[in-house]
Formats: C-alpha cells, sequence, structure tokens
C-alpha cells in the first residue's frame, strides 16, 4: 500500500504560489513530503520573491520558471525550460484564477465583454492551454489536477463570473480527460470548500460563506488547504489511476446539503 502513496522523483509542476496561504503551496508541502521533485512556475515577480523564500525556509529544492496563461508564448517558452530541464514531467497542478474585481460586485447580468473573456480565458482556457504544452511531456503518462469550486454549480452571492468560468473549466476536464486518457494521462479538478487565500479576498461574501459551512456542512467546519494538498497528492499516485475526468469535493460534504 505505502508504495502507491510514492512520488519519489516523480517531476511535478505546480503553478500558482502567490504565497504561503495560496492552495498551491500547501499542494507543494504535500507532494514534497510524498517525494515528488517540484517545478513551480509563478507569474508575477512578487509571487516568484515569495516562492523563493518559503522554498528556502523550508529547505526545499526546486526550479522555479515564469509562466503567464495568459500568453501563449510564456507557457510554450516554460515548458521549453521545463523540458530541456527535466526531460520528463509526471504531474501538473494548475492553482490559477483570476477574473476583473469589478466583475465579482454587483449583478452577474452587468459582467463587461471583457470582464467574461478575461475570467474564462485566465481561469478555464488556460487549462486547456497548459494541458496541450506538458502532453508532449508526459511521455511516460501522467495526471493534471486543478482547483475549481461550487460556485460552477450553484449560484453564490459575488462569485458571479467566476462560477461560469470554472463550470467552463469543469466541462474542460471532461473533454481534456477523452483527449488524455489515450495517453495514459489522467486529469481531474478538485472542488474546494473555501479557503483564506489572496484570490478568496475579491470574493465580497467570502466571510459569510465560511461561517455558512462551518454551520451547515455535514463536518461541521471548513477545510484546510492542507486537505486540499493532500486530495491532491492522491490524485498524483497510482492509488487513483483508475480516475479520470472528476469533479472531487474537498469542502466538508457542503455539496450536498439541500435546504439547511
Ligand atoms: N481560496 C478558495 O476559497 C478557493 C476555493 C476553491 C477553488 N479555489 C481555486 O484555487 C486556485 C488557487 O487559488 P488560491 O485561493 O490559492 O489563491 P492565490 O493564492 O491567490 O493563487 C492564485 C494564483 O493564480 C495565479 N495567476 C493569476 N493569473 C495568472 C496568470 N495569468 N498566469 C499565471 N498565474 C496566474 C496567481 O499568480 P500571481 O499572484 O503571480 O499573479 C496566484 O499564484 C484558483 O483556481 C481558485 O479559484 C480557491
Amino acid at each position: 500500500m505505502k508504495d502507491f502513496l510514492q512520488l519519489q522523483d516523480k517531476h511535478i509542476v505546480i503553478m500558482g504560489v502567490a504565497n504561503d496561504r495560496s492552495i498551491a503551496w500547501s499542494v507543494a508541502q504535500s507532494l514534497h513530503a510524498a517525494g515528488a521533485k517540484l517545478i513551480f512556475t509563478y507569474r508575477q515577480e512578487r509571487s516568484a520573491k515569495k516562492l523563493n523564500k518559503l522554498l528556502e525556509k523550508n529547505e526545499m529544492d526546486a526550479a522555479v520558471i515564469q509562466c503567464d496563461v495568459n500568453d501563449d508564448e510564456s507557457i510554450t517558452s516554460a515548458f521549453a525550460e521545463i523540458k530541456e530541464k527535466f526531460t520528463t514531467v509526471h504531474g501538473l497542478v494548475h492553482s490559477v484564477a483570476h477574473a476583473h474585481k469589478e466583475d465579482l460586485n454587483g449583478d452577474f447580468i452587468d459582467t463587461s465583454r471583457d470582464g467574461y473573456a478575461f475570467a474564462q480565458d485566465t481561469s478555464a482556457y488556460s487549462l486547456v492551454a497548459v494541458a496541450k504544452a506538458v502532453r508532449p511531456l508526459m511521455a511516460e503518462g501522467g495526471s493534471i489536477v486543478t482547483m475549481s469550486y461550487l460556485g460552477a454549480d450553484r449560484v453564490l452571492d459575488g462569485y458571479n463570473v467566476m462560477g461560469v468560468a470554472k463550470a467552463a473549466l469543469e466541462a474542460s476536464v471532461r473533454y481534456l480527460a477523452n483527449d488524455l486518457g489515450p495517453d495514459n494521462i489522467r486529469i481531474n479538478a478538485i472542488s474546494a470548500g473555501p479557503i483564506r487565500t489572496l484570490a478568496a479576498k475579491g470574493v465580497p461574501s467570502f466571510n459569510e460563506i465560511l461561517s455558512k459551512v462551518e454551520e451547515k456542512a455535514p463536518l461541521r467546519r471548513n477545510v484546510s488547504a492542507e486537505e486540499v494538498g493532500d486530495m491532491t497528492t492522491g490524485l498524483m499516485g497510482a492509488l487513483s489511476r483508475g480516475v479520470t475526468g472528476e469533479v472531487i469535493y474537498v469542502d466538508a460534504g457542503f455539496n450536498i446539503i439541500g435546504i439547511g
């Protein structure tokens, strides 16, 4: 059983560490504990600085490469650098999303054309683009995990355009699973419960959502980023080898509740 959990020397790309609160950072710690060799990508220099400090503090040795998922050239050059340095990749964690702040306030109906396109491009299409870029590097098969949220299925005040982007992200997971399956590449989404991160600050009703979950979720609590990290590690390893195209909830069971 233990061997199934081992990711010893597996090369895993992690996209989306902005700071120590990022879900991707908890994912990194869990994967590191399982023995994986980590390759990080970042967008802003500010994030790279924070990430490098975190790596130093935790005595973790990893590659850190710039990749802006809104920019095809940046994706191409990041994965060319990964190929040059590592040849093969076994896993990829896509923990990236963004929408314009003004599109998370007020009514969804007022979303601008530009704001809608930007949220889709950054938060959903980016998964398609990076899956395509990493595919040739996953010659031995692989596993891709992305982060979604309940706003893909249900209406949550203030989640607005990001909910629609998450719906597209989850549908993309299913179509990508069908394309990548013959290459023994699996892809799944984790639908995480609310976690206090930089991105979560943009959701105006976030505090209300946290207290509702604590009150109503079957486990009567919120989840931690560590719990999402551990599920990601599970999806990277052989214990989950028969699972692809799924949305897996790590939300203390909140999604199953009807009228509470
Ligand atoms: N926190 C929650 O409650 C929650 C719940 C469910 C799902 N999620 C999802 O989890 C994922 C991670 O979010 P988080 O909560 O951990 O927040 P976070 O720490 O703010 O991470 C978001 C990351 O997205 C990156 N990013 C944004 N635009 C990018 C671009 N164009 N190219 C490359 N990277 C870009 C940011 O990089 P820079 O900072 O360098 O720009 C940042 O590292 C997101 O998909 C989010 O929707 C979060």
